[in-house]
């Protein structure tokens, strides 16, 4: 009843042309109507409560006499249902269901007749929809001043928000009303190599927020190609965002040539947290994958000379001698070693070893290649080359050596932002890969891109990232990129995009700390596009023990919880960051790094409150072992699980990695206990974690004289 009040007061706010679609379990319903002057609004209401209240949708156009705001009529409406289960080449589950129901609108408009569609896809956990701009010819090319797409929220909501930003995602996150946002925006920018805050209310999305009463949403865009980044600006006198793209170095916001269509902008909805992580939403509004042959897409775990540069116990750079450097001209030769590097032969060899004794697929090397002395902050185009290794790095040597251990070495390309630099390197430096024998490369973009003027989430740019991972692709290559763009779910369609950082990193636990909340909001942001490269895997929290007092920082995590994120941080590639020598020291502990999983045939969400805890089962794909990880923030809890995912009439030996109950993740984070004990699918485990803490559970398959005087469960 109330739900048929609800509509019919939606219908009266809108002209009578109203069109409705719903959910296919018919939770959601979405209002499309074209509001008094012709302007196309639409609301969305979840179990009778409003969700968006009416919203515009349109876009402002530069120098066009007219935009694609208002006089509008309806020319056409077709609706269709959408009923398919797709096989993802990695990921949490290995089947995907993609189900919704879709409603396009065309639009004409009156004075300059041009069509416009509004494709509407409702899934039961949200909506996504877009503009569309066929081919046609009143309208060919344009430029977008604006894009004018409103989300009109129903209340003052508990936000999960970062600072909106065209340059970084690298920040804590703050969780504060809507309300709040603006008073509490400064103290939310914190200092990065570049960045760009455009506004007291603008926020980044991913963006979680949750209701007074118990409804999560989440906002986000899906398949953002050849269109800049979405931020979002808050009116928060009406609680309404408008969308708020990234501009190019000329201040437009996108250079469009029809027929094109627009990223799907996504309003994700539930009472429950679990869905909006378990959701495949943002997969399913991506394209199938464009590679034919997947198999040298391969998930891999791996170690990397890199903790130690980050940390400060060592240095990317060979030398101190050059205040600058000009490739081709400084001599790397003659010069004097700072006896800091850590990408010596030597030193990568010793990685390898550690990476073949325990397992690994894979070692990455930073500050290989000739440029570190002297490679960001200025406006310098010819950083690095990719190529030339420092006199004290062996590219065949190594390689040869990890090949003959079964390992690979993952190559780095930092382009220092210098994005065509970079271009006019890429097939030779994706060629000189091949002829060594990598198959993946970390790229990056710290500091401010070259061409100067032009932004890390413009359209230019967006562009850039997607033609160096399908470049990438023709020579077979997976790629990790840091800095980029934060991810829309393309690996879909390209599904040798297998990482990306595009958030704050655990590298900022060496820059001064996250805040030991940060790991329960990230899997409700930044990993709704797509995985994240986060490296844990941080045994020594104290870096001044690594680096003779030099730096203070503190990693904001215990052990525990650290072990966890192998589970709760889904990615196909995964790091175990900290150095050799610290997982030597906690062996017991680096065990259940050894044993995790990478890929997986399903994943079962336990527990989900953003900013407070998350809690995730997963089934390993080819073994079939079932892995827990469950990370605390910042209040003490004990967690309550139902192990009834484990297959029924087994029984498995359960090996509880957790927070001692005297651990604290900054006096003590190194106090955890190792418990073994005797579980089934009808057990329930009530496991106590501290603050910023965590526990991470591995199941194996017993029999009965494995079991005998284990604890039951
Ligand atoms: C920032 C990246 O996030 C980090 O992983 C990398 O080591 C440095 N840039 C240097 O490229
Ligand atoms: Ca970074």
């Amino acid at each position: 009843m109330k739900n048929l009040i609800l509509i019919g007061i939606l219908i009266a706010f809108f002209s009578a042309n109203a069109q409705q679609l719903s959910s296919p379990d018919g939770k959601l319903i979405m209002t499309f109507a074209l509001q008094d002057g012709g302007t196309p609004g639409y609301s969305l209401i979840y179990k009778n409560k409003d969700v968006i209240k009416p919203s515009k949708l349109g876009l402002e156009l530069k120098n066009d006499k007219k935009s694609l705001l208002d006089d509008f009529t309806i020319a056409d409406v077709k609706t269709a249902t959408f009923d398919e289960t797709w096989k993802p080449v990695w990921g949490e589950v290995s089947k995907i269901r993609n189900h919704y129901n879709e409603l396009a609108v065309t639009l004409n408009q009156k004075e300059t007749n041009r069509k416009m569609i509004i494709r509407f896809r409702l899934f039961d956990e949200g909506l996504g929809f877009r503009y569309e701009f066929p081919a046609q010819q009143n309208l060919t090319y344009f430029v977008i001043k604006e894009e004018r797409t409103q989300f009109a929220m129903a209340g003052n909501h508990t936000a999960f928000w970062i600072p909106g930003d065209y340059d970084t995602q690298e920040y804590n996150y703050t969780t504060s009303k809507l309300s709040e946002i603006r008073e509490l925006m400064k103290k939310a920018i914190t200092p990065n190599a570049s960045q760009t805050p455009f506004s007291p209310t603008g926020v980044q999305t991913a963006l979680m927020m949750k209701s007074a009463d118990g409804v999560y949403i989440n906002l986000h865009e899906a398949a953002c190609i050849n269109y800049a980044t979405m931020h979002l600006n808050l009116d928060d006198e009406n609680m309404v965002f408008q969308s708020w793209l990234t501009p190019d170095a000329n201040g437009d916001k996108g250079q469009m040539q029809a027929p094109r269509t627009s990223p799907w902008r996504t309003v994700m909805v539930s009472d429950d947290a679990r869905d909006i992580l378990a959701s495949k939403m943002t997969y399913n509004l991506n394209e199938p994958s464009k590679i034919e042959n997947t198999s040298w897409i391969k998930p891999s775990k791996y170690i990397g000379v890199w903790w130690e540069m980050i940390a400060g116990k060592s240095s990317w750079s060979y030398t101190n001698e050059f205040p600058a450097v000009q490739l081709g001209v400084t001599d790397f030769a003659k010069a004097k070693p700072n006896g800091r590097h850590g990408a010596t032969t030597a030193n990568v060899k010793k990685y390898i070893d550690f990476a073949a004794l325990h397992g690994f697929d894979a070692v990455l090397v930073e500050g290989w290649n000739v440029g570190w002395e002297d490679w960001f902050g200025n406006a310098k185009d010819y950083v690095f080359d990719f190529v030339t290794p420092y006199p004290d790095f062996n590219v065949k040597e190594l390689n040869d050596y990890a090949h003959s251990k079964g390992l690979k070495l993952i190559m780095h390309h930092e382009t220092s932002g210098s994005v065509r630099n970079y271009e006019r390197h890429i097939d030779t430096a994706y060629k000189f890969m091949k002829q060594y024998g990598y198959d993946a490369v970390k790229s990056g973009y710290v500091g401010n891109i070259l061409p100067l003027g032009e932004h890390h989430y413009s359209q230019w740019i967006n562009n850039h990232y997607l033609y160096a991972v399908q470049k990438a692709a023709d020579y077979q290559i997976m790629v990790n990129a840091h800095e980029a763009v934060r991810p829309t779910g393309i690996a879909r369609t390209y599904p040798n995009l297998i990482g990306n950082e595009s958030a704050r990193g655990t590298e900022y636990q060496a820059f001064g700390g996250s805040k030991p909340d940060h790991v329960t909001i990230l899997p409700f942001t930044r990993l709704i596009g797509g995985p994240m490269d986060y490296t844990p895997g941080i045994f020594e929290m104290d870096l001044s023990k690594l680096t003779n007092g030099r730096n203070k920082s503190h990693v904001n995590s215990t052990l525990a919880n650290q072990l966890a994120l192998y589970v709760t941080m889904y990615s196909p590639l995964q790091m175990a960051a900290d150095l050799p020598e610290n997982f030597d020291r906690f062996a017991d502990a680096f065990q259940f790094i050894k044993d995790v999983a990478v890929d997986w045939d399903d994943s079962k969400y336990i527990e989900a409150e953003p900013g407070a805890y998350i809690t995730v089962a997963r089934k390993a794909k080819t073994t079939g072992k079932w892995f827990l990880g469950s990370v605390n923030g910042y209040n003490p809890r004990i967690s309550k699980v139902s192990l009834n995912f484990l297959d029924a009439g087994k029984t498995y030996i359960a090996t509880i990695y957790a927070d001692a109950g005297n651990a604290d993740y900054k006096t003590n984070p190194q106090a955890y206990t190792i418990t073994k004990a005797v579980v089934n699918s009808k057990s329930k485990l009530s496991q106590y974690s501290v603050a910023g803490g965590g526990y991470a559970i591995s199941f194996e398959e017993a029999n009965k004289n494995q079991i005998k005087g284990l604890k039951k469960l």
